[in-house]
C-alpha cells in the first residue's frame, strides 16, 4: 500500500478539538499511516493513539512543532505534497497523476482550519479541491484518500488492538481480543 501521512495545519486547541480528533480517526480508517499535529496538543494526540491502541494497526501521531522544516525534509526525502484546498485543482482531474506518484513516492496530505498560510500553496506540488466549494477537513480529507486508494483502504486489517467488528446486518458484534 502507498505511505501517506496527513498534516494537520492551523488546530486551536480550544475551538478545533473534536474537528482535528476526527481528521485524525480518518487518516487512520482510510488508509493513511500517520498524523503529523502542527500544535502541541498532547490531548489530541493520545485521544487518536488510545483509539488506535484498541482497535489495532500501526496509526501514529506525531507532533511537529516545526511544519516548515517538516514539508522542507519530506521534500528533500522524495516526498510529494498535496494540499486540500476548495481553491485547488478539482479531484477527479488529478486524482491519476496523484495515484501514480503516489505509487513511487510518499505523499504527505496537507489539510487545514482556518485560513492556511500562503507558501503552502507553493510548497506543495498539488493543490487539490474535493469539489470547487467551500465544506470541511474531514470530508475533504476521507474523499481524498478513498480516491487516492480506490476503495481498497476499505478492505484494510487492523492488526492487534483489543477490539475488531463483526460485521452484522442488524445490531453490534464487537469480539474482544484476548491481549498478552
Ligand atoms: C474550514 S475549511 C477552510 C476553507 C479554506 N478557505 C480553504 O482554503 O479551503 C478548513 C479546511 O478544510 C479543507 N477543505 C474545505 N473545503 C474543501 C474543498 N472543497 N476541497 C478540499 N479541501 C477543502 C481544507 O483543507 C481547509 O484548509
Amino acid at each position: 500500500m502507498m505511505e501517506v501521512v496527513v498534516l494537520r495545519l492551523g488546530h486551536r486547541p480550544e475551538r478545533d478539538k473534536r474537528v482535528t480528533t476526527h481528521v485524525g480517526l480518518v487518516a487512520r480508517a482510510f488508509g493513511a499511516s500517520g498524523m503529523l499535529l502542527a500544535s502541541k496538543d498532547v490531548k489530541i494526540k493520545n485521544g487518536v493513539m488510545e483509539v488506535a491502541k484498541r482497535w489495532g494497526g500501526n496509526f501514529y501521531v506525531e507532533i511537529c512543532e516545526n511544519w516548515r522544516a517538516e514539508v522542507r525534509k519530506w521534500k528533500t526525502e522524495g516526498g510529494k505534497v498535496c494540499h486540500l484546498t476548495m481553491y485547488g485543482m478539482n479531484l477527479p482531474e488529478v486524482i491519476e497523476e496523484i495515484r501514480k506518484e503516489a505509487k513511487r513516492s510518499k505523499l504527505l496530505v496537507v489539510v487545514g482550519a482556518e485560513k492556511v498560510p500562503a507558501e503552502v500553496y507553493k510548497l506543495a506540488d498539488w493543490n487539490v479541491a474535493v469539489g470547487n466549494q467551500p465544506h470541511s477537513e474531514v470530508a475533504a480529507l476521507a474523499v481524498f484518500l478513498d480516491w487516492l486508494f480506490g476503495g481498497d483502504e476499505l478492505h484494510k486489517k487492523f492488526e492487534g488492538g483489543e477490539l475488531e467488528i463483526l460485521p452484522s446486518a442488524r445490531g453490534k458484534k464487537v469480539l474482544k481480543k484476548a491481549v498478552d
